[in-house]
This record gives structure tokens, sequence and C-alpha cells, in this order.
């Protein structure tokens, strides 16, 4: 299947947390920010789950790097994303991808605010689909921005090429893990990744990067 290469982008505590239990997510440093911004500006598009978009409301815009925004996609099965979020406003192009479940109606108020709709899938969005479709609009890098849900999903659906991931020197103790799912047996079903590249940031953050060499399951 053509589709993106996609990195996923995380700053955790040293516990995999990357929100506590009440959501709070503040973990970044100045440097980790610095990358953070580096790795938009490389990417055609930015893509983020739904709860991240309730919680944060980010705008995944570049600012802190030059080149200009991506477009930036939500995975929103169930619309329980405002239309009013700032991901949705005109400073870079937005995409919502959902199921097929929605008419027209329905999406009317994030199409009247100028964002663009992806069908995939039927209960809940389709990832394999999702990545497929945004290929097709020309989308060849993929940068993910969470949440622990939505990069599992990826992960474990083998649609994933790199990880890169800043780990604070902080414990949550409790939280959403970098990675939030149904989790795996064991020997036979782990993930298997390899390390490239490790960087101290801001005197204490631990920046490392691994890419993915064997999903858990077959590849699509
Ligand atoms: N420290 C960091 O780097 C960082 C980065 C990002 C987020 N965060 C934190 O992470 C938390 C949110 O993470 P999260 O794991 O709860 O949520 P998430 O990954 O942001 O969003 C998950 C939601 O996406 C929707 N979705 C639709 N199709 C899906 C699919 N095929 N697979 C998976 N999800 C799908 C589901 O909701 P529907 O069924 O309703 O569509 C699902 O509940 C927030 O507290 C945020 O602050 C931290």
């Amino acid at each position: 299947m053509a589709r993106p290469y996609t990195v996923i982008f995380s700053t955790a505590t040293i516990d995999g947390r990357i929100a506590s239990k009440t959501g709070y997510s503040r973990l970044s440093c100045e440097e980790d920010f610095d990358l953070q911004h580096e790795l938009r500006s490389w990417a055609d598009a930015i893509m983020v789950g739904s709860n991240t978009v309730l919680v944060d409301d980010p705008s995944l815009t570049v600012r802190r790097s030059t080149g200009i925004s991506p477009i930036r996609v939500v995975i929103d099965s169930k619309l329980r994303v405002p239309p009013k979020s700032k991901v949705f406003d005109s400073k870079a192009p937005s995409i919502l991808v959902t199921t097929r479940e929605w008419d027209e109606k329905a999406l009317k108020p994030y199409t009247n605010r100028g964002v663009k709709i992806l069908r995939a899938g039927i209960k809940k969005v389709d990832l394999v689909e999702a990545l497929r479709l945004l290929h097709g609009l020309g989308v060849k890098r993929l940068m993910v921005e969470g949440g622990g849900r939505l990069n599992y999903a990826l992960l474990s659906r083998g649609l994933v090429d790199e990880i890169w991931i800043t780990f604070a020197p902080e414990v949550f103790g409790a939280g959403v893990s970098i990675f939030h799912g149904e989790g795996v047996d064991g020997e036979q079903e782990k993930i298997l990744l390899h390390l490239t590249k490790t960087k101290t940031l801001c005197g204490g953050w631990l920046h490392a990067r691994y890419s993915v060499i064997a999903p858990r399951l077959p590849l699509y």
C-alpha cells in the first residue's frame, strides 16, 4: 500500500507517560520545542487524535522554525472535536478524518470553516485507509503528535517508520502512555525498534530516535 513515511513525535516522563492522570502534559523544554517545530516544517501533514484536540486545543502550526505550516489532520470518528478548535482555524489547511456514518449536514460546521473531510471506516476511523487517502492527496511525510491511543493504533498496524521521543526528567506514575492500547502478548508479538540517535537536551532531557524494524502484525 502507498502510504506516507510516518514519524511519531512525543515527549514523555521516564515512566513513559505523555499525560498525567489529570491530563497535565507540559513536559517539553525549549530545545525539545525546537526539534518539534523542525519536524513540523519537514512534514506535509501533522496528525492528532480527537482526545488531544479536546484536552490541549493545539494549533499545530510551525512557529519556531522556518517553513510553512503543514496540513493539520484530526482523527475523530464521533465528531467530538468542536469545529471552533484552533486546529481548524485559517492559519494552515485542515483535514478531518471521520467515518462514513456522517452525512453532509453533520459535517457542515466543519466544511463551513474550510475543513476538508475524508471518510475512512464505518464505526471507527480505519487508519490504513486514512493513510492511503492522505497519500493520494500528496501527503508523503506525516508527523504524528499523539496522543497515546492514536500512536499505538498506528504502530500496531505497521503504519509507523520512526519514533522520536524526548524523555523529561519526571515521573507521573499513572496517566496516558506514549503507546496506549490493548498491548501485546510478549515474545511472539512484540514490536521491535532500532535505536538510531540519542541526544541530551536542555541539560537533562533525553531525546531518542528509533526506527521500527518489526511491527506486531503482518503489514496491511
Ligand atoms: N506529551 C506529549 O507529547 C503529548 C502529545 C499529544 C497528546 N498528549 C496528551 O495525550 C492525551 C490524549 O491521548 P489519548 O491517548 O487519550 O487520545 P488521542 O490518541 O489523542 O485520541 C484518541 C481518540 O482518537 C479517536 N480515534 C478515531 N479512530 C481511531 C483509531 N482508529 N485508533 C485510535 N484512536 C482513534 C478515538 O476517539 P473517537 O472514537 O471518539 O474518534 C480515540 O479515543 C492528552 O492528555 C494530551 O494532552 C501528550
